[in-house]
């Protein structure tokens, strides 16, 4: 299987699943407990269906949204995903330089493998760093301070990794970071050698914007549930999001919203949009699909905050359901990250290039030619 054959999600997944060791590829397609939330966050999209309309014109159609004031090329956006340089050697940059051709929204995490001013410096388009609040304060302040030196235009704080959710498919493969090789382990990377190659030889794996304060995760190995369950502050609450706001000053997102009373106090706080997501089903497993969320959150703040639908899209069509049930626009992880693992650059650069089409394709097929006319009447629920 090459890149060639790769014409859906679907395909990369099993393409990354050759070429990554197995701890590194399900540390990424892995998620909380029996996985149902992980599953249902795509499942959700099939029981809407949609209702087109023909005869409208559709040579020249613009699928433009606008999120967080800023314009952007589709309404399709790229979560920020921690630990990139793991996946393939080009990582986040790889990402970047995507996105800015689709010019739509690039994310790094607090748990990136590229820095915040490299980040910065290197693309135009508009970038958000998702912020995770830690016990030590002053790596708090050092990102959000970064963040304005560089020229972010969002700070995106997650609110749903208060613990770390519990992923049995990290805990069998004793995924760590940086990676340990242990002896239930080592075959799978010795099955690798182009994986591990890259690890040895090329730039060294590092967190940049946590190794400034703490050691975990470049030179300690941890568990990414040890590194939540210990260095995250589980006293955050609505005050300290509120203070984080105030203390950045500029566009503010928060990352796990999902029910309505949340949402309205993320209007209440002054945040500028909300990811309604569940966090790939990574967390809480049994929470709710964000797509089956959209329409009740869009009824009470709707025009109030952007809301972003991030979790479970596959196709186009998941993404103009999710649009006409009430969202701003759509996000997502692991759609780029299987093509990330896969072939780098070239493999993100076609599934978002196919994504983009796929989109272009379905606004057609139903007969709308801007993301606004996209709305629920085009929408049956079985
Ligand atoms: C995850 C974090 C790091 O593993 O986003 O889900």
């Amino acid at each position: 299987m090459k890149l060639n054959d790769c014409h859906n999600i679907e395909d990369f997944r099993r393409l990354a699943q050759k070429r990554l060791p197995s701890p590194i590829f399900h540390y990424i397609d892995g998620a909380g407990d029996d996985e149902v939330t992980k599953r249902r966050n795509t499942a959700a999209f099939d029981d809407c269906d949609l209702v087109p309309n023909v005869l409208a014109g559709v040579q020249d159609i613009n699928m433009s949204a606008t999120v967080m004031g800023q314009k952007i090329g589709m309404p399709l956006m790229l979560s920020p995903t921690a630990l990139q340089r793991l996946f393939h050697w080009q990582g986040e940059r790889a990402v970047a330089a995507v996105a800015q051709r689709f010019n739509t929204w690039f994310g790094i995490s607090s748990l990136a493998t590229v820095s915040i001013e490299e980040i910065g410096a290197a693309i135009k388009t508009p970038k958000m760093f998702q912020l995770y609040i830690h016990k030590d304060k002053g790596l708090n302040r050092s990102m959000v301070e970064r963040c304005k030196a560089a020229s972010f235009d969002a700070i995106t704080l997650t609110v749903d990794t208060i613990v770390s959710g519990n992923r049995e498919r990290c805990q069998r493969t004793g995924f760590t970071s940086p990676p340990r090789f242990t002896p239930s382990s080592v075959l799978s990377y010795a099955a690798h050698p182009g994986w591990v190659a890259n690890y040895l030889f090329r730039e060294k794996f590092a967190l940049p914007n946590l190794d400034t304060h703490v050691g975990q995760g470049t030179n300690v190995a941890v568990s990414v549930a040890d590194y939540f369950n210990t260095m995250l502050d589980q006293s955050m609450d609505w005050k300290m999001a509120e203070a984080v706001r105030a203390d950045w000053g500029g566009q503010f997102c928060l990352k796990g919203i999902m029910s309505v009373a949340d949402a309205r106090r993320a209007v209440d706080i002054g945040a500028t949009a909300i990811m309604v997501s569940n966090h790939g089903g990574r967390q809480l497993d049994g929470s709710r699909s964000p797509f089956d969320q959209i329409a009740e959150i869009a009824d009470a703040v709707g025009g109030q905050i952007d809301i972003i639908c991030d979790g479970g899209i596959r196709r186009g069509t998941h993404v103009l359901k999710a649009l006409a049930a009430g969202a701003t626009a759509c996000s997502g992880g692991r759609l780029y990250l299987y093509a990330l693992a896969a072939a780098g650059e070239a493999g993100v650069q076609r599934v978002v290039g196919k994504l983009h089409d796929e989109i272009e394709r379905d606004m057609k097929l139903m007969g709308v030619r801007s993301v606004s006319e996209l709305d629920r009447g085009m929408l049956r629920w079985r």
